[in-house]
């Protein structure tokens, strides 16, 4: 080499060595952040002995509410209103949100059918033991089953966290509650899990807060503080929509409590993942199991339909208190508001549908629980704030998104969920991703829609965690 080439080159391995560190900076891995794990979110002032507070306040209550007479009336005269409501245009279906010929007849049913029944639904709900008990100043309430000790004679006995999203709630899980629960004693069914079902801070009967601040890295440390006081330091968790967002949380604040981390929505949109996928789509089939690329691509449809559907998010995001009051003491419209995202999200192409598809799927009683469970704790407002604390500078500081999780990661796609990601995106993060499906059937709510095929997913999960990792049994 020339003297020349030699100093061309170093200048050049400099050069690189500099925009490396200036990539690194803008996406390298980054330290786990320190928050705090006792931060106060009740409506009085932090009690002035915390520490006392916080040891005496462990009671955990037995919840069996019961709606007076006097609301329910309420509700069937708000139902009953001569609805003003503006006709669909020709020939439009759900393509500009919720027909409103249909709204009509959900009305009606709800009003005429579903709520004298509403004692009955009432039953069913709380078929679960319900609990509330008081989290760093607020009262967190949640669903929680617990095997007896001849339950779990020859079986596999682990806790999982079940965490819902946003418009769901507790009421998503009932079918995969039974089914993780089981206690019969056959060759099939290996495992039975104590079950633990929160409603998150903000929904249906967990408090909201009236502080700022609550984004989703505050409310996965009070899930995982509700799980301490429960007497659970290693369990499982499983989560779509925020569950997702909340149990990755946890994952990677405090992977010493996690066993695994099963999601339904397995996201990462660190700016190395974004990069990923845009290369990605320059040649799909590298990157993708065979016959599945039309999950993913192309972009151009996914970019469509995110500016289609996502403008909910912006609003949420920005103005939740606004939305919220159209929405509050308007049972009509919440229910419209809400069950929109039950069609589109569970399949794009109900759009065209003048039902919106929604008991293809589903049964209404149970889209109408979901629905009556927001309106009667009038919980829209203080839900959908946790998209507003989600977007502020403080919890993007936390750059949650770029820091690793090691704890062990299962992600099952539904074709009809609203994003997929690649495995090498999600690697990018969760460096042990050890389980990755995909299912042709299902959407954003697979709980509630394919309760066996998500039950099945997550054994399988389980399973492969255990030959793995050796856990312990509980
Ligand atoms: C702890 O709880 C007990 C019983 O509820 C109560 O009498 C006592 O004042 C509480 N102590 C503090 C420090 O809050
Ligand atoms: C609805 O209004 C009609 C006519 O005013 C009345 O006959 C009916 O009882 C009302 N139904 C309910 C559920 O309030
Ligand atoms: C969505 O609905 C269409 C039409 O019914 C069907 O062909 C397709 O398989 C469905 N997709 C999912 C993900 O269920």
């Amino acid at each position: 080499m020339s003297p020349l080439t030699r100093l061309l080159v170093l200048v050049f391995a400099i050069g690189a060595g500099l925009v490396y560190k200036q990539l690194n900076h803008f996406w390298g891995d980054l330290p786990v952040p320190v928050l705090d794990e006792q931060q106060w979110w009740g409506d009085e002032a932090q009690p002035k002995d915390y520490a006392a507070y916080l040891a005496n306040s462990t009671e955990i209550m037995g919840n069996r509410l019961v709606y007076p007479e006097e609301r329910l009336e309420d509700l069937a005269k708000l139902l009953n209103r001569t609805l003003r409501l503006t006709p669909p245009l020709e020939g439009v279906a759900f393509e500009y949100g919720f027909n409103s010929n249909y709204l009509k007849e959900l009305v009606a049913y709800w009003r005429d059918d579903y709520l004298p029944r509403w004692r009955s639904r009432e039953v069913f709900l709380w078929q679960f033991n319900h609990f509330t008990t008081e989290i760093q100043g607020l009262r967190m309430h949640f669903l929680h089953l617990m095997a007896y000790d001849e339950n779990k004679v020859g079986k596999q006995h682990y806790p999982v966290l079940l965490l819902h999203g946003w418009p769901g709630s507790v009421r998503e899980f009932y079918d995969l509650i039974h089914l993780l629960h089981q206690t019969d004693l056959d060759d099939n069914n290996k495992y039975i899990f104590n079950v633990i079902v929160p409603s998150l801070p903000g929904y249906g009967w967990s408090q909201g807060t009236s502080r700022t601040g609550m984004g989703p890295a505050q409310v996965a440390i009070m899930l995982r503080n509700l799980m301490l006081r429960l007497g659970y330091n290693k369990f499982f968790i499983q989560g779509g929509d925020w569950g997702s967002i909340l149990g990755s949380h946890i994952a990677t604040l405090f992977p010493q409590n996690v066993l695994g981390y099963h999601s339904n929505m397995c996201n990462n949109l660190s700016p190395r993942s974004m990069v990923k996928g845009s290369l990605a789509s320059l040649w799909p089939s590298l990157f993708v199991p065979n016959g599945f690329e039309d999950f993913f691509f192309p972009k151009s449809r996914e970019f469509n339909y995110l500016m289609e559907e996502s403008g909910y998010f912006h609003i949420q995001a920005t103005k939740p208190d606004t939305i919220g009051a159209a929405l509050t003491d308007n049972p009509v419209g919440l229910a419209a508001y809400i069950l929109e995202k039950f069609s589109t999200w569970t399949n794009a192409s109900y759009r065209a549908l003048p039902d919106g598809g929604l008991t293809r799927r589903y049964k209404l009683d149970a889209l109408l629980d979901n629905v009556m469970i927001y309106y009667l704790t009038n919980s829209i407002t203080t839900s959908q704030r946790l998209y507003a604390e989600a977007y502020t500078n403080e919890q993007r500081a936390l750059r949650l998104e770029r820091v690793p999780t090691n704890v062990p990661t299962g992600c099952a796609r539904f074709k009809g969920d609203i994003m997929h990601f690649l495995d090498i995106q999600l690697q990018d993060k969760y460096k042990n991703l050890i389980h990755s499906t995909y299912y042709p059937r299902g959407g954003h709510f697979a709980a509630l829609e394919v309760p066996q095929v998500l039950y099945k997913d997550f054994i399988e999960f389980v399973q492969k965690v255990e030959r793995k990792f050796k856990i312990p049994t509980l």
